[in-house]
């Protein structure tokens, strides 16, 4: 899954069948990098939906993957107009504390309804009403077939689409370090791996998602939303360091031994303040045109 999320194997969500390949998010992780995904995301695009309100006057937003609703609350106090936030995840412990408090930016409120969804396996009706759809960190750790899927389950509707925060595969440690590259390439190998469900599609997820949108003949825009991770968020970047690469160690196990020293370099190096790192992401606002949209089956 993403980055460090790869030790967080746990049991599998209450009431919905999570499979043994399926690896868990935890709110601790989820809370460390909410700030940093806030300062990332590409704001202008929301200057973009926000130049085409619904034209009922009121937002219905289904927010997919929504973890514990960080998507939410960076968005909602930035679009004007009543909201209703629809919270989908196949997580029922991280559904059980989403929320999106709002208010809106004009003051005007914002409602939520959780809803336990497999997002690949979404009905069309299922997001019938939607004015809007987003994701946050969620591409990744899909498949060929789930991410076609959730392209056409969203595109049915006509509404348009904001996916941000997928990873790239783009990694930059400063100062560089002789083991980085080898660890970058197989943690990308990792998001590569092939589970039950199939291989997934790591850090190709989001030129796959571009080349669906494409042939749905969508406008899109895309923006770059680095993470740039300094002194300042110590202990997310000593998380995502270590989960990245224990994920490289777990696809290459023939780094185990050198991992040990690399490791704690780096984590010195960040203590010391002397370590900086970026995280290569992207955002894509789909804004589907009305003549290409395809007909609900
Ligand atoms: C990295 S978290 C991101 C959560 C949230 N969007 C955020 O930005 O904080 C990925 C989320 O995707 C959810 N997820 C992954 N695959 C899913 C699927 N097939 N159906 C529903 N939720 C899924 C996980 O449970 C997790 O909450």
């Amino acid at each position: 899954m993403v980055e460090n999320d790869v030790n967080d194997r746990a049991r599998p969500g209450r009431g919905f069948a999570m499979s043994e390949d399926d690896v868990r998010v935890s709110k601790r992780w989820l809370a460390l990098r909410e700030a940093a995904d806030a300062a990332a995301r590409a704001q202008d695009l929301v200057q973009h939906l926000a130049q085409e309100p619904p034209a009922t006057g009121r937002w219905v937003i289904h927010d997919l993957a929504c973890g514990t609703g960080a998507m939410g609350r960076w968005l909602a106090p930035l679009l004007a107009g009543p909201q209703h936030w629809v919270l989908h995840d196949r997580d029922a412990d991280l559904l059980e504390v989403a929320d999106v408090p709002g208010p809106a930016a004009d003051g005007a409120a914002v409602t939520t309804e959780t809803r336990l969804s497999d997002i690949s396996r979404l009905r069309p009706l299922e997001l019938a009403d939607a004015t809007l759809i987003t994701a946050s960190a969620l591409l990744d750790v899909l498949g060929e077939d789930e991410l076609a899927a959730v392209v056409a389950a969203c595109a049915v509707t006509g509404s348009p689409i904001l996916l941000t925060l997928s990873v790239v595969g783009r990694v930059r440690l400063a100062p560089s370090d002789p083991l980085d590259r080898r660890v970058a390439t197989a943690f990308n190998a990792h998001q590569r791996r092939r589970t039950e469900r199939g291989r997934l599609l790591g850090p190709d997820a989001f030129a796959f998602a571009v080349e669906e949108f494409g042939q749905l003949g969508a406008d899109m825009l895309i923006r770059s939303s680095e993470w740039k991770l300094g002194a300042l968020h110590a202990d997310l970047t000593s998380e995502w360091f270590t989960g990245w690469v224990q994920a490289a160690c777990e696809q290459h196990p023939e780094l185990a031994a050198e991992a040990v020293d690399y490791a704690r370099r780096r984590l010195t190096q960040l203590a010391a303040e002397r370590l900086a790192v970026t995280v290569d992401h992207a955002d894509l606002l789909v804004l589907p045109r009305p003549a290409v949209r395809i007909a609900p089956s």
